[in-house]
C-alpha cells in the first residue's frame, strides 16, 4: 500500500458484512488491503459520533455495511445505522466534505463477491477526491485538514 492509497474504514455487522468479508477472503477475493473492518454486534450499535471520529483520525472514507433490510438480526438495527449515515453524509455535505465519503450497504453472509467488489468502488470512489480527507487530523492540536473540499474540487 502506498502512502497515496485511501484508509478506509468498514463498520460491518458481525452477522452478515464481516461474514461477507470472511467469506471473500476464503475464496481468495481481491480487494484493496486498506480497508480496514470494524465488527460490530449490528449496525444498529453504530452511533455518528463513530463515524465522524473514524474521520477525524485519519479515514478517508467510510463504509458501513448491515443485513439485507428485514434481516437485521435486532430487527431494525440496520434500518436506524442507514438513517444515521443520511444523517452524518448531510452534515459532511454542509462541512464542505464531499458526502461520497461516507456510504451505507446491505449484503447477506453470503456475498463475499459483493463485499469485494464494494470494497474496490469504494476506494476508486475516494481515490478520486482528494487525498487526504480535509477532516484528518482535525481533532489534533496543531493538526488542520486541507480545508473546504468543494473549493478543493473546483
Ligand atoms: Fe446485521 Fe443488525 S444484525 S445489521
Amino acid at each position: 500500500m502506498t502512502n497515496s492509497e485511501p484508509k478506509i474504514v468498514a463498520f460491518c455487522c458481525h452477522y452478515c458484512a464481516f461474514a461477507a468479508a470472511d467469506l471473500a477472503g476464503v475464496l481468495r477475493l481481491k480487494y484493496p488491503p486498506n480497508v480496514h473492518i470494524i465488527r460490530l454486534p449490528c449496525t444498529g450499535k453504530l452511533d455518528a459520533l463513530y463515524l465522524l471520529k473514524a474521520f477525524e483520525a485519519g479515514a478517508d472514507g467510510v463504509i458501513v455495511a448491515g443485513c439485507l433490510e428485514g434481516s437485521c438480526h435486532f430487527i431494525s438495527g440496520n434500518l436506524r445505522a442507514k438513517k444515521r449515515v443520511l444523517a452524518v453524509k448531510s452534515l459532511l455535505a454542509k462541512l464542505g466534505i464531499a458526502p461520497e465519503r461516507l456510504e451505507f450497504f446491505n449484503l447477506s453472509s453470503a456475498q463475499g463477491d459483493r463485499f469485494a467488489q464494494l470494497a474496490r468502488e469504494m476506494t476508486e470512489r475516494i481515490k478520486n477526491l482528494p487525498n487526504p480527507s480535509p477532516l484528518r487530523g482535525r481533532g489534533e492540536p496543531g493538526v488542520r485538514g486541507s480545508g473546504d473540499e468543494k473549493e478543493a474540487r473546483l
